[in-house]
């Protein structure tokens, strides 16, 4: 298979670009439509793109005739409460998927460490067109909250965690990366995720943001981390048992939408 592909993505997986600084009304995103969506974590997402402009979340490869994470129908309803968020998803001038706000409800680190898990961008994306990757805007101050990265879903050597102030830009191939957010405020965190299509108007855009593939990774005491590792295969173990009582193969949580 060979996709088109970031080159700025290719030594790390993510960029972080130069934090978008003017303030946004909370209004765009508290007053969207939601629907309930369980994500990693307690979730609901708020679509201003899908697959035929309704307010729904599916993957495009769940619709009929199913197609890879491109060519969002924008949701008039949606965007003309969330203008700022709108051009903030169109401003790279890449081809956009699916575009949603996500809220999460405040977790524990090893819920976010149980929670992993790697996205599904590229589905039925067609040999020789440019990979689906993900940016992130976080919308709401959460400078103790964390996007957390892994390489290897079981091994927190390859963890990176990137700190999620109100403004932070990223870029990520969340296909290539196990990861989740560990949300450590008391009131939901709100995100702007837009499925952006790899070539060179992502390229421009990432070179002209600064796109910076070796952020500042937080630190975290050593032993909060194996506390979370113990209680990831527990849970693993714990949900492997509830699924086999019931005859079924557990699946590696790889996100289905
Ligand atoms: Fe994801």
């Amino acid at each position: 298979m060979s996709f088109i592909t970031s080159p700025a993505l290719a030594e790390t997986g993510y960029v972080v670009l130069a934090p978008h600084t003017s303030p946004i009304d909370p209004a765009e995103w508290l007053d969207l439509d939601y629907v309930g969506w369980r994500s990693s974590g307690v979730t609901r997402f708020a679509p201003l793109a899908s697959y035929a402009g309704d307010i729904e979340c599916n993957g495009f490869w769940n619709h009929t005739p199913p197609r890879t994470d491109k060519d969002g129908v924008w949701i008039a309803s949606q965007t003309e409460k969330a203008p700022t968020l709108t051009r903030l998803a169109q401003e790279p001038g890449a081809n956009v998927g699916r575009c949603r706000v996500i809220e999460l409800q405040p977790n524990s680190y090893a819920d976010a460490i149980y929670n992993l898990h790697q996205d599904d961008n590229n589905r039925l994306n067609e040999d020789g067109t440019g990979w689906v990757v993900r940016s992130f805007v976080n919308l709401t101050e959460d400078t103790e909250s964390m996007l957390i990265l892994r390489e290897d879903r079981f091994d927190p050597a390859t963890e990176l965690r990137l700190a999620l102030p109100a403004g932070t830009r990223m870029i990520v191939d969340t296909q290539r990366f196990w990861h989740a957010v560990w949300h450590r405020g008391a009131t939901p965190r709100y995100s702007l995720i837009t499925s952006l299509t790899s070539g060179p108007e992502l390229d421009a855009y990432i070179s002209a943001q600064h796109g910076d593939p070796h952020a500042e990774s937080v630190t975290l005491d050593p032993a909060l981390v194996e506390e979370a590792q113990v209680e990831l295969h527990r849970r693993i173990e714990e949900r492997r048992r509830a699924f086999e009582a019931q005859g079924i193969v557990m699946e590696p949580p790889v996100e289905l939408y």
